[in-house]
């Protein structure tokens, strides 16, 4: 990707809101050719919205992260159409708030299925082509993909899942050329909260014995939200990764973010995580 002077041809996921809006946005200001994609075209208001605005152009397609024909059909298109692919960033994700006591397992499944499969996937059709340009191959994780949090399981699981899988990746792709990074945004204003699929304030089932840890945990997380990074900040850290120096494998979007990955990495035995997260139930 280095090699090469802009416009390099980047690929996003989930681009129809939030983080990936902005990054797909700020990378096409930056003079890369985006193809933006969203699992919905309807939802492409916004997007265009922001790209008129920006006076930009993107190329914006239909991809479900969840729907292999889709993935393989956009990779190829994209191939196709610009006889290159430089940079792929996995942004698409979805969140789910609950304890597996109030869930089943085809919950957790639908939650990997989005967040850790769907990056498989993606990544698994876009790397020849990462490798043809030594390019980048960025994906959107979270401080969550290295603190586990509190009526966060499932999605952590998924994040922590992206971390791995990307942190074996990252050698095996560097003897090829490509550079392997995740991304770790902490809170971030858009419409995830609003997308965890249920009602925050609903609680669990009657009787539920976790319903004071969890209105204790959305108490926080609401505060936490009241502080949120912008998306647009967020997606322009995201942006910023596909110009210049390859960028570090592990990259925070906030210095809120870089606080909190510090306290896990420095926490060989696990308690001081515990105390702090158990803390946010009490
Ligand atoms: N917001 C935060 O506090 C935060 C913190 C850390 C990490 N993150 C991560 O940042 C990334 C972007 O999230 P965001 O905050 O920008 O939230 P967002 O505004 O809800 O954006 C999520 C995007 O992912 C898309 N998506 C969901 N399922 C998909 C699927 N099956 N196929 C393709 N696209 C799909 C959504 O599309 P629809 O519009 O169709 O739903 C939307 O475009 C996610 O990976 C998230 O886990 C967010």
């Amino acid at each position: 990707m280095n090699t090469r002077a802009v416009p390099n041809v980047v690929l996003i996921t989930g681009t129809s809101s939030g983080i990936g809006l902005h990054a797909a946005v700020a990378a096409a200001v930056a003079g890369h050719t985006v193809v933006a994609t969203m699992r919905n075209l309807e939802g492409a208001r916004a997007l265009r919205d922001a790209a008129a605005t920006a006076r930009v152009s993107l190329d914006i397609r239909r991809l479900d992260v969840t729907e292999p024909d889709s993935v393989t059909r956009v990779v190829a298109e994209t191939t196709e159409r610009y006889g290159r692919l430089d940079a792929l960033i996995n942004n698409a994700g979805s969140g789910r708030v609950g304890t597996i006591e109030n869930e089943t397992v085809d919950d957790v499944r639908a939650v990997m299925e989005v967040n850790f499969f769907g990056v498989v996937a993606v990544t698994r059709a876009a790397l020849p082509h990462l490798r043809n340009t030594r390019g980048r191959l960025i994906s959107v994780s979270s401080v969550g993909g290295m603190i586990g949090q509190p009526f966060n399981e499932a999605y952590c699981a998924a994040k922590f899942a992206v971390e791995g899988f990307m942190e074996s990746l990252a050698p095996v792709a560097a003897t090829a050329g490509v550079s392997v990074t995740v991304v770790e945004p902490g809170a971030v204003a858009s419409s995830f909260v609003a997308n965890v699929g249920r009602d925050l304030t609903e609680g669990g089932p009657a009787g539920d014995p976790y319903a004071a840890p969890l209105a204790a945990y959305l108490a926080r997380a609401a505060s936490s939200f009241s502080a949120a990074q912008s998306a647009q900040s967020a997606g322009e850290v995201l942006a910023g990764l596909l110009d210049g120096d390859r960028p570090a494998f592990r990259v925070q979007t906030s210095d809120g973010a870089r606080r909190f990955v510090a306290a896990k990495l420095a926490d060989l035995d696990g308690s001081a995580v515990q105390a702090m997260t158990a803390a946010w139930l009490a």
